[in-house]
């Protein structure tokens, strides 16, 4: 599969490995700290929860550290972004955390295994959000919760309509809405049956 790859760093695609340094500066915070976002997410230290575009894990690290008895794993089309989230968990001693490259056309995961599935600023930036959205319906236990964060400077940022529209194709139910228009994460859960 050919990368669509941004020409520069504010243009549309898949993120550049060579600007991810950008996506550790902790002015972030003001958007969405991890903080803010794991209590967005419910989460419970058994939890298995996995992150879809964790770039270079500025979100993953402080995530996997309060799942104690659970499990992170952290699924990307770039090596790159891999192999630097994992050299920052390498640094941390955090060992509960698996790293999956995909290919953009399928996900290789087990159904109903996943307690939470979350991405920001991911969305926008994956071409086949069809196959993304099923394949995130058939990973998701039944009470999980998709959770997906959209932030202000990202030009291939989703509007709340939009992905609202989107994601309730694919037998999704929105649960919560947290933030504002410009900054904000909708949380999803599955409907019984996909219609
Ligand atoms: C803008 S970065 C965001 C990184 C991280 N979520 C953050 O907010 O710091 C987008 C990430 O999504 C990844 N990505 C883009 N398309 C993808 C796809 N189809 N499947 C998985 N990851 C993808 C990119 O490689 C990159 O790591």
């Amino acid at each position: 599969m050919t990368k669509q790859y941004k020409n520069s760093f504010s243009g549309k695609g898949v993120f550049p490995p060579k600007y991810a340094f950008t996506l550790l500066i902790p002015f972030r915070n003001i958007f969405l700290s991890p903080r803010k976002l794991s209590q967005r997410l419910e989460l419970q230290e058994n939890h298995t929860v996995l992150e879809i575009g964790p770039g270079p894990g500025y979100f993953s690290l402080p995530i996997a550290r309060i799942l104690k008895k659970g499990k992170l794993v952290l699924l990307d089309i770039q090596q790159e972004m891999l192999d630097m989230a994992r050299k920052r968990m390498k640094k941390r001693k955090i060992t509960n955390v698996e790293y999956e490259l995909c290919d953009g056309e399928s996900i290789a995961l087990e159904s109903k295994s996943f307690d939470r599935v979350f991405m920001v600023t991911v969305i926008g930036e994956i071409d086949n959000k069809d196959l993304y959205l099923k394949e995130i319906h058939r990973i998701l236990k039944d009470d999980g919760i998709l959770s997906i964060s959209e932030l202000a400077g990202d030009p291939d940022k989703l509007t709340q309509e939009e992905l609202e529209s989107l994601v309730t194709k694919y037998g999704f139910q929105t649960s919560k809405t947290y933030g504002n228009k410009k900054n904000y994460t909708i949380n999803f859960t599955k409907i019984k049956t996909l219609h």
